[in-house]
């Protein structure tokens, strides 16, 4: 039977969030009912929020979460009721041409639930990222559904259903960051501190961290940073240079999706140097590059979509690694907030307080 429970709304372009009563139908054929247990508060979430991912309000938001499955519809074998699960929003296909070429971390028909969840007046819901868990539960196709060890609390494994493994993806996935390298991350939120650590597992040896904030820069040399800027008061693309025998980075991270700030990764790059572009940018925006320069210094121009990552190769071992103490997770959790918090949370978020508000349930 169909659930009624709390859940998380954005009704408009900008409108602060309400929550509302949702109706969450019973899994069907392939999907899962998970009972979430933590949710992380994500920039994307905001982004839904102010209409700059799409006009498909309203949104269900939340999309960082763990929890319990529930129940499960006919088919679906990788989880059972009980287990203990990090929401992705990559559930391969295996049929598509990139999983067919053995590229399934791109795969380009990802499943989401096929059953809506609406309001008690029968709207239809687009559930951020096709997840959807600012709610008490949430319907999901079962591939979205990655056992994790139990043992990890859900406040610390939600992270990596999404900003944290997007920034550690960007590092070791998509920068393929290894020993040695050097690496300039900008922007430090979640994200951002996320592929600072992701650069210290995988060997960096510099680590520049790029923020207008000093705060932030603090926090980001508690996850691996060795050195820091703060790109208001200094040229981050002189600073890098000056920390890597004037050469730039072999690894420039953009973190926030901004022109200018892209612009300075670009800058800040070694030749035959990497710049991964993280940061979500808004449809409205452009950017203009020295096309001499995007040719004359080689190299690669990648984007990361989820860094890159295949969750069922990537959660576990992330939350083994964390487990045995290489990969701090637990200090990107700054709060444990309540459902009714959310909108303060953007707002802090914005203010630059917090890395990672986290909806308890
Ligand atoms: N590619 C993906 O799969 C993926 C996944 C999750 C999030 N994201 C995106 O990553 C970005 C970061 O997310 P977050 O949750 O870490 O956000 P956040 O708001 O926590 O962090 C952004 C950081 O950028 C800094 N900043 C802002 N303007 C700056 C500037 N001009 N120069 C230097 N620093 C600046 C802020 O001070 C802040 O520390 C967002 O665009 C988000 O949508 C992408
Ligand atoms: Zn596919
Ligand atoms: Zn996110």
């Amino acid at each position: 039977m169909a659930q009624k429970v709390r859940g998380v709304i954005a009704r408009g372009k900008g409108a602060p969030v309400t929550i509302e009563t949702i109706v969450v139908p019973d899994p069907g054929p392939g999907e899962a009912v998970v009972q979430v247990q933590a949710c992380g508060v994500c920039h994307t979430d905001l982004h839904y929020r102010e209409g700059g991912i799409n006009d498909d309000f309203p949104f269900l938001l939340g999309h960082e979460a763990a929890g319990i499955v529930e129940k499960v519809g006919d088919g679906v074998s990788n989880v059972k009721a009980g287990d203990f699960v990090i929401l992705n929003w990559r559930a391969v296909c295996g049929n598509c041409r990139s999983c067919l070429r053995g590229r399934p971390w791109y795969c380009f028909n990802t499943f989401n639930a096929t059953q809506k969840m609406t309001l008690e007046d029968g709207t239809v819901l687009t559930p951020a990222l096709g997840i959807g868990a600012f709610a008490d539960k949430t319907l999901v196709a079962a591939g979205q559904c990655t056992k994790v060890d139990p043992a990890v609390p859900a406040t610390v494994a939600g992270l990596l259903g999404c900003g944290v493994m997007a920034g550690i993806g960007a590092a070791i996935n998509t920068g393929n960051v290894g020993r040695g390298d050097s690496v300039a991350v900008f922007g430090c939120g979640g994200v951002g501190d996320a592929a600072i650590a992701g650069a210290r597992l995988a060997g960096a040896h510099t680590i520049v961290a790029v923020d207008i904030d000093d705060r932030k820069l603090a926090w980001a040399k508690e996850f691996g940073a060795t050195h820091t800027c703060n790109s208001q008061k200094a040229d981050p693309v002189a600073y890098i240079k000056s920390v890597t025998d004037g050469n730039g980075a072999d690894v420039c991270i953009e973190a926030i999706g901004h022109p200018a700030v892209y612009r300075q990764a670009f800058d800040a790059r070694d030749l035959a140097g990497t710049v991964v572009l993280v940061g979500v940018p808004r449809p409205d925006m452009t950017i203009e590059l020295p096309f001499i320069e995007v040719f004359g210094r080689g190299g690669q121009l990648k984007s990361s979509w989820y860094g890159d990552c295949l969750p069922s190769r990537d959660f576990p071992m992330l939350v083994a690694l964390h487990q045995q103490g290489r990969l701090p997770l637990d200090k990107f959790v700054s709060e444990s907030i309540s459902l009714d918090a959310i909108e303060e949370a953007f707002h802090k978020m914005e203010r630059g307080e917090v890395l990672r508000s986290v909806v308890v349930l």
